[in-house]
């Protein structure tokens, strides 16, 4: 399978591209880390892609696409994993700019993925969009507020992509479960240890999202098998 991954410098996104890597499926991924994308460039050739992309800047993420298009065609699966977490604070106290940043990366970056890698997919007719959601993208918690404002608009956006997309093909939001990475310890402090780690959460959710098809389009499903709190 030919698959594009966005965030995949460390945490979930970098556990499944390893994990996707390893089983011979192809991988294009993205990330605003230069050293980290250096190093899997040097572990993972051609043809895998990684790249220094800020899905936040539309231009660039359109050039990053069409190279991406150029070489490998329509991606088979689009994931859009790339996403940031404020720091835990009521909201009142998130900071203007802070604020906007969440934004413009959880929502904004997806939608501009979206316009960059999509239209190669209605036109092939097929492929998979799973947009990274969450528990907060269908439950709320104190002091994360804008985080759950951007996963509900995940959920929302998702679903309004399913509904405009060819027979054939599926948007899904996927809220992963609750796993030991960088954005929980954020959230979650010394507690975050208590979750399983990212390379084990990719080996229950690695082979879900790689049964997804037509049939769950417009779904909000969840990684089976991973705490969900
Ligand atoms: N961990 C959990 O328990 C949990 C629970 C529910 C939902 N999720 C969702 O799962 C996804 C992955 O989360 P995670 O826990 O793996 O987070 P993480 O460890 O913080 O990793 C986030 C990834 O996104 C990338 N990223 C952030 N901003 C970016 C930008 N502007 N452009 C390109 N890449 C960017 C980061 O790379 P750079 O810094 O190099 O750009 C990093 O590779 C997110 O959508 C998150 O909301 C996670």
């Amino acid at each position: 399978m030919n698959i594009v991954i966005t965030g995949v410098t460390r945490g979930l996104g970098r556990a499944l591209a390893e994990w996707f890597i390893a089983q011979g499926h192809t991988v294009s991924g993205c990330g605003r880390s230069g050293m980290v994308i250096f190093e899997l460039r040097s572990t993972h050739p051609e043809p895998h892609n990684f790249d220094a992309v800020d899905v936040t800047e539309p231009v660039k993420v359109g050039m990053w696409a069409e190279r991406i298009l150029g070489t490998h065609g329509a991606p088979d699966f689009l994931i859009n994993n790339a996403a940031l977490v404020n720091r835990p604070s009521p909201l009142w106290q998130v900071p203007v700019q802070e604020f906007s940043k969440l934004i413009d990366v959880n929502i904004k970056g997806v939608a501009n993925v979206i316009r960059a890698f999509v239209p190669a997919m209605v036109e092939a007719k097929r492929g998979v969009i799973v947009n990274l959601s969450s528990g907060w993208g269908r439950s709320t918690s104190p002091e994360v507020a804008p985080y759950c404002a951007s996963k509900w608009a995940i959920e929302g956006l998702t679903k309004a992509l399913a509904q405009e997309l060819p027979e054939g093909m599926a948007a899904v939001p996927l809220n992963p479960g609750v796993i030991n990475t960088e954005m929980l310890k954020t959230c979650f402090g010394e507690s975050a240890a208590s979750y399983p780690k990212a390379e084990e959460w990719a080996r229950r959710a690695a082979p879900f999202i790689l049964q997804l098809g037509a049939k769950d389009n417009g779904q909000s499903l969840s990684v089976p098998g991973v705490p969900q709190d």
